[in-house]
């Protein structure tokens, strides 16, 4: 390349690097997959490298990041948050180590520690004397978002040290990846679908636009989780290696991911990576490499780092697993609460190792912003390694004969008029006749998300619907064991299974009832602060929206949601029917574990409940309750006029909840 070219291309990778590196940090919206980006980051730090004459002094390879939201305070980091460089082969494997030698001028055998990547956001963590006082996002690298009161909503960040018989450290600043299940994307997906609300793209994405919620409330309902991976300092915790510093802050109480290894050569690397990359679906987190790190904390300082990133540690990433294909068709189907969605039936194309062949479109919104086309080349990934997703159109294979996907405007199964919920981008069906609406109750009812019978997954149910053997809910509880062995597929012994696996769900907690229920905008989580509140089916069917709105969590669309389903007299008549049928619902059975641990201190006058039966709740989730301040105590509830125990709980830093806060605990916590 000439050097007049090469200015040009630098100038235009640079530009883009921004325009993409903004999208993705501060917006939490990229429009390219991450695949792209790395390529196009590359090619620059390439390019750089081959004309060092041109790097100019605000090129993206000496950025970290985005810049932070105005909305939250700014805070200075310990040090630089910095990036990894990123590998893709073996070949490139050996060129690390072998730089590594060189700077240390040394043929000594080195000892490596892999971690796998995590694929969520950077975080860290300030401790004074044990206790967490500051939490920030990266931001640029330098100064971060505050988000102190969002990080301590989520479970696994301790929120006070375990001593473990030394005295706490004045300070220590951690660093580690907050992340989002893929379980909890899907649902929280699936709930903002519901809901008619913009989709994430990504665990990672759903993460980040979860921890930067302005109201920590919202941040809390979200199941967000955390590994940490090292000390911004390594001066403030003495240790000889990344393995012990990393033993070190397990005993504290941090969570340190299983997978972490150390490796004694390069085979050894290499062996990790291939085996970490045969289980990476099979985990419950994304994740997109392996980091490698030099053990040996000694030589982590002697090498250093240089603007962008450290000289001990690199990241080998999981080739991108991204396709070609083309929209053959879109369908259009009916769900649950009625919202249609459509879906693109793709020419069938092998997407590392899984066959694709359909892929959500989510909404009308998105089709107009990817500006989809039946006959459309597109490239597609399989995000969160569960759902394809359509990352974008490639409009250079566009020949002409591609077709606008046009919204229906009636329903594609009964025909009723279609309506726009204002505020709402999803498109639904209000017929409450609709069979397809009917049919999805049925299966979720039915399902992992209600009571989960098994033997009854979507296909059993479609079947028994189309049979005419269900219609409604109670249905389920009078199916007979000769009706059933007669279906097809069927025998005598499935039909006793299933039977018997019903026969086992007719007793259940209210919880577990109100989520089987399906009720617009109520999914798990309401369903458990719901049955927090009320002791029985009876109260909750008798509150009215102004008892509803008044309970933490619950919102207007929510309370209006449920008094509507409650006051219709079909509701009615179907409790009617499960409970002659033998349907059992139990007032709240709670696991004894979910607050284990942990001390509470309970000051000033409590509201919803008695001082008595919040120790009870506390005590019966797992907690002990402390008469007086000390040491030991790990969370203090102040209600009103909350006195010198609270003066007392600001001073020692320790984490004060109102009685709401106290309440959404461990209502969060239940179920
Ligand atoms: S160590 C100096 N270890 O990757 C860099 N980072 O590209 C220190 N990440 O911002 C990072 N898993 O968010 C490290 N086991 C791990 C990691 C990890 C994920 C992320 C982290 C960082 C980014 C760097």
């Amino acid at each position: 390349m000439t050097s007049r070219k090469a200015v040009d291309r630098l100038e235009a990778l640079r530009e883009q690097l921004r325009f993409h590196a903004h999208r993705y940090y501060t917006l939490d919206d990229p429009m390219i997959s991450d695949g792209e980006y790395d390529a196009l980051f590359r090619e620059l730090l390439e390019l750089e490298a081959q004309y060092p004459e041109l790097v100019a002094e605000d090129s993206p390879s000496h950025r970290v990041g985005g810049l932070p939201l105005p909305a939250f305070a700014s805070v200075a980091h310990a040090s630089p948050m910095l990036s990894l460089d990123n590998i893709f082969s073996e070949a490139e494997l050996a060129s690390f180590e072998d730089k590594v030698r060189r700077y240390l001028k040394t043929d000594a055998p080195l000892r490596l520690i892999t971690e796998p990547k995590l694929d969520g956001l950077a975080v860290e963590l300030v401790y004074r004397r044990g206790v967490l006082v500051v939490g920030s996002t990266r931001g640029d690298g330098v100064v971060g978002e505050e988000v102190t009161a969002q990080l301590k909503t989520v479970q696994s960040i301790p929120l006070r040290l375990h001593d473990a018989g030394e005295t706490p450290l004045e300070e220590l600043v951690v660093r580690g990846e907050v992340f989002l299940s893929k379980k909890g994307f899907l649902l929280l997906n699936q709930q903002r679908q519901e809901e008619g609300e913009a989709l994430f793209a990504n665990p990672r994405n759903a993460a980040a636009g979860s921890l930067r919620q302005l109201d920590p409330k919202v941040t809390a309902r979200r199941p967000l989780d955390f590994f940490i991976y090292g000390v911004a300092a390594p001066e403030s915790l003495p240790a000889a290696s990344q393995e012990e510093t990393l033993r070190r802050l397990g005993q504290m109480g941090f969570p340190i991911n299983p997978l972490v290894t150390v490796c004694a050569s390069l085979s050894e690397v290499e062996a990790q990576y291939r085996r970490i990359l045969e289980m990476r679906h099979a985990l419950d987190y994304e994740i997109d490499g392996v980091v490698i790190k030099v053990d040996d904390l000694s030589l982590q300082g002697r090498l250093g780092a240089t603007a962008r990133s450290p000289r001990w540690a690199v990241a080998w990433k999981f080739p991108a697993v991204q396709a070609t294909t083309v929209i053959e068709a879109v369908e259009f189907q009916v769900g649950r609460t009625g919202v249609v969605t459509p879906v693109a039936h793709l020419k069938p194309v092998d997407v590392n190792g899984v066959m694709v062949k359909r892929a959500t479109l989510h909404n009308q919104d998105e089709i107009a912003r990817k500006d989809l086309r039946i006959h459309d080349t597109v490239l597609i990934q399989r995000a969160g390694d569960v759902i394809p997703e359509i990352v974008k159109v490639i409009p250079e294979m566009r020949r002409g004969q591609e077709s606008p996907i046009i919204f229906p405007t009636t329903c594609p199964e009964c025909g009723q008029k279609l309506a726009q919920i204002p505020g709402e981008v999803a498109v639904r069906c209000v017929n409450a006749l609709c069979p397809a609406q009917r049919l999805q109750q049925l299966i979720y009812f039915a399902g992992k998300s209600g009571l989960d019978v098994e033997g009854l997954g979507k296909k059993n149910v479609e079947q028994l619907v189309r049979e005419g053997l269900v219609r409604a809910i109670p249905d389920f509880f009078h199916l007979d064991a000769e009706q059933l062995a007669r279906l097809d597929g069927w025998g005598e012994k499935s039909a006793r299974n299933v039977l018997a696996a019903i026969e086992k769900r007719k007793t259940l907690s209210l919880a577990q009832f109100v989520a089987a229920l399906g009720i617009r905008h109520v999914g798990e989580v309401t369903a458990g602060v719901l049955a927090e509140h009320f002791s029985d089916l009876h109260q909750l069917r008798a509150a009215g929206k102004d008892k509803l709105v008044q309970i933490e969590g619950v919102g207007e669309q929510t309370a209006d949601s449920l008094v509507e389903y409650f006051q219709d007299p079909a509701t009615a008549e179907m409790i009617e029917r499960l409970q002659q049928a033998g349907l059992v619902i139990e007032a709240q059975g709670k696991s004894q574990t979910l607050l284990d641990g942990r001390v509470f201190l309970f000051t000033g006058s409590l509201h919803t409940l008695s001082r008595e039966e919040a120790k009870h709740l506390a005590k019966t989730l797992g907690a002990q309750v402390a008469t007086s301040m000390s040491q030991r105590v790990t969370d203090v509830v102040a209600g009103e006029k909350a006195g010198g125990k609270r003066k007392q709980a600001e001073q020692m830093g320790l984490p004060i909840l109102s009685e709401q806060q106290f309440l959404a605990l461990v209502a969060q916590r239940s179920g």
